[in-house]
């Protein structure tokens, strides 16, 4: 028998409804904000994503890559701002490009709670913009998003990585700084020699005295930088969002300039409770061959989003069962009309099959949840009737004929009536 493979979840229902609800909600709060929706491949040449970053784990250790029957060395997705990165190179689009997205990545993790081999993201991307009020709005559209959700403890964290000059000095001097401490845990070691921001991310507790003592990002700031990040910091403050400024957030891939920002949940262990993430990106366009172009983006993780959910008690799968239910005893062709004229009419519809006995399609009926039960017997047809049973209350079954059935369920169910 086979099963997923490990990382990776079929999605049921009613998870599925919520899932897509997820969506809908998402969709709505950036596209009120002027951003559309862009669908880009799930897979890549490799190329695109080697880009994100050679430091970057999701990059040397993470990806699903392969070379396909082309002989094109191509690779699943293990983020998409490089994808619409590549697309905006590709297809040239005019500026601000304000594009929004939804879909799986792939990275190859150790699965745990919160963590997955296949995930889903929604998130946004902007190119060509470099005014600080753009992060801003990025920021609280992540913000609002977690609000509409219902959710109450999500905390947004903030930084700046300066630009590029400022970043490099930072590296440079953090390494210094790092390679003198006594004590470093030997993983740390390891990804000192890679990438000297990433320790700061180290959990081991043997390293938070060292982190603690190391030099920040702040003292490197160019004058342009600094303004840059106030200007994002006053943005926020005008709009009532509260942050914390976190100048040890360097955030997991390397394409990041300035600001950095992570929406950060209440409830997930530590080593998950990044619900999402984003920041400026302005030289990634530049490295997959476009001319240099500004850009901010986010992704929020889907599930961990709905974890947090659960945690905090929001959020419910939304009710996707059907109005109606029709139990035909007459040998199931007026449960075949009437659903198709209830559905055509507007009215979500369900029925039983394979003639069952009129006790079991009750219970097909009852476990359908349905607000009502249209009932078909060869007695009531006789008379032009059929029985319509209401499921949610205590409300008594009434004939109906059989030619005023459609109307009268619309009615009934406009009144909200049960
Ligand atoms: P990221 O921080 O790698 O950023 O991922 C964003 C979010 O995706 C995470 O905070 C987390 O919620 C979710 N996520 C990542 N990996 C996993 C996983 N293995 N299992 C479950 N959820 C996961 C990016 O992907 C950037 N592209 C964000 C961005 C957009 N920056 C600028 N624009």
């Amino acid at each position: 028998m086979f099963q997923t493979s490990p990382g990776m979840r079929d999605i049921l229902a009613p998870e599925s409804a919520r899932w897509r609800h997820l969506n809908g909600v998402f969709a709505e709060v950036v596209e009120a904000a002027g951003y559309q929706q862009v669908i880009p491949p799930l897979l890549e040449d490799l190329g695109v994503f080697t880009r994100i970053g050679e430091a970057t784990e999701i990059v040397t250790k993470e990806m699903y890559d392969f070379v396909d029957k082309g002989d094109r060395h191509v690779a699943l997705r293990p983020e998409q701002t490089a994808s619409v990165c590549r697309a905006y190179v590709e297809h040239r689009p005019t500026t601000p490009w304000k594009t929004w997205y939804t879909g799986s990545n792939f990275r190859y993790e150790k699965p745990q709670r919160g963590r997955y081999r296949q995930f889903d993201q929604v998130g946004i991307e902007v190119l060509g913009v470099d005014d600080p009020h753009l992060d801003v709005e990025v920021i609280a559209l992540g913000w609002d998003f977690y609000r509409r959700l219902g959710l109450q403890q999500v905390r947004l964290v903030v930084n700046s990585l300066g630009e590029p000059e400022d970043r490099a000095q930072y590296v440079s001097a953090l390494g210094d700084f790092l390679r003198a401490a006594d004590g470093l845990s030997e993983q740390s070691r390891a990804t000192l020699a890679t990438n000297p921001l990433r320790v700061l991310d180290s959990k081991r507790e043997q390293d938070a005295p060292i982190i603690a003592a190391a030099p920040t990002i702040a003292d490197f700031w160019s004058d342009a930088a600094r303004e840059h990040f106030d200007a994002v910091q006053a943005g926020l403050r005008l709009l009532d969002i509260p942050f914390e400024l976190e100048l040890k957030l360097v955030r997991g891939l390397d394409y990041y300039r300035r600001t950095t920002f992570e929406f950060v949940g209440g409830t997930l262990d530590s080593a998950q409770n990044a619900l999402g993430g984003g920041g400026r990106y302005d030289g990634l366009v530049e490295a997959l061959g476009g001319p240099p172009t500004a850009g901010i983006g986010f992704a929020l993780g889907v599930e961990r989003a709905l974890i947090a959910c659960d945690d905090e008690g929001v959020f419910e799968a939304p009710d996707t069962s059907v109005e109606v239910f029709v139990v035909d005893t007459a040998g199931g062709e007026h449960a075949l009309a009437i659903t198709t004229e209830l559905r055509a009419a507007g009215v979500s519809a369900d029925r039983a099959y394979e003639q069952r006995s009129m006790k079991a399609q009750i219970k097909a009926a009852d476990r359908s949840r349905a607000r009502y039960a249209v009932i078909v017997g060869t007695n009531e047809l006789d008379e032009g009737v059929v029985v319509l049973r209401p499921l949610r209350t205590r409300e008594a079954q009434q004939p109906v004929p059989r030619a005023d059935l459609v109307a009268t369920l619309q009615q009934r169910l406009q009144e909200g009536q049960t």
